[in-house]
């Protein structure tokens, strides 16, 4: 049980970590901003967001919580719970919207900034509302509510599954976005 929900919880410390290091690059397009945007390290996180957080992590929690629901009473609960299903599809699709555009740019296409980084701000508030809204209440409801039962039909799916840039083996496709973000934090603990 600990191992699945612990997977979960680290899986989220690295998604926070990475999203905050894609929002100080994203600002780099704002009016004033100093610094050029890192255009293919901005493609390579939306790239990590789509292949393991969106194809991963979410079914996995999704799969979880097909397992919680019938136990759950409270209905304020189960709404959010359904919230947070919505937000995996949400997400997901503007994950995707968020690739084509960015990769529009990189292709020399003309493409709106303004629709873009109000669409990112979005995106980027959404990722978050939806990592504080598991963390305060999917996962104490996982931890109270699920049997041995319920995660062992899961928890064979995880060794299969390594997260590419923050598990054990760093992708080699992965390896700039990795040094992008110890580099980011580093200037971060600099400021
Ligand atoms: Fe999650
Ligand atoms: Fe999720």
């Amino acid at each position: 049980m600990s191992m699945l929900i612990d997977r979960i919880i680290k899986d989220h410390e690295h998604l926070t970590r990475l999203l905050v290091c894609l929002d100080r690059e994203i600002s780099k397009y704002k009016e004033g901003a100093t610094r050029r945007p890192r255009l293919s390290v901005i493609i390579d996180a939306l790239d990590y967001l789509h292949n393991y957080p969106d194809s991963f992590h979410h079914p996995l929690e999704s799969r979880l919580l097909a397992k919680l629901r019938p136990r759950i009473t409270d209905s304020e609960l189960r709404e959010k719970l359904e919230v947070i299903e919505d937000q995996h599809v949400e997400i997901n699709q503007l994950t995707n919207n968020l690739i084509d555009r960015f990769q529009s740019i990189q292709n020399d296409q003309i493409v709106p900034i303004d629709a873009l980084l109000a669409d990112y701000q979005r995106y980027a508030e959404l990722q978050i509302n939806h990592l504080k809204l598991e963390n305060t209440c999917m996962i104490p409801a996982m931890k109270a509510l699920l049997t041995e039962e319920d995660v062992a039909a899961v928890t064979s799916a995880l060794n299969g599954n390594p997260d590419p840039l923050f598990g054990a083996h760093l992708w080699d496709s992965y390896e700039n976005l990795y040094q992008f973000v110890i580099g980011t934090e580093k200037e971060q603990i600099a400021v």
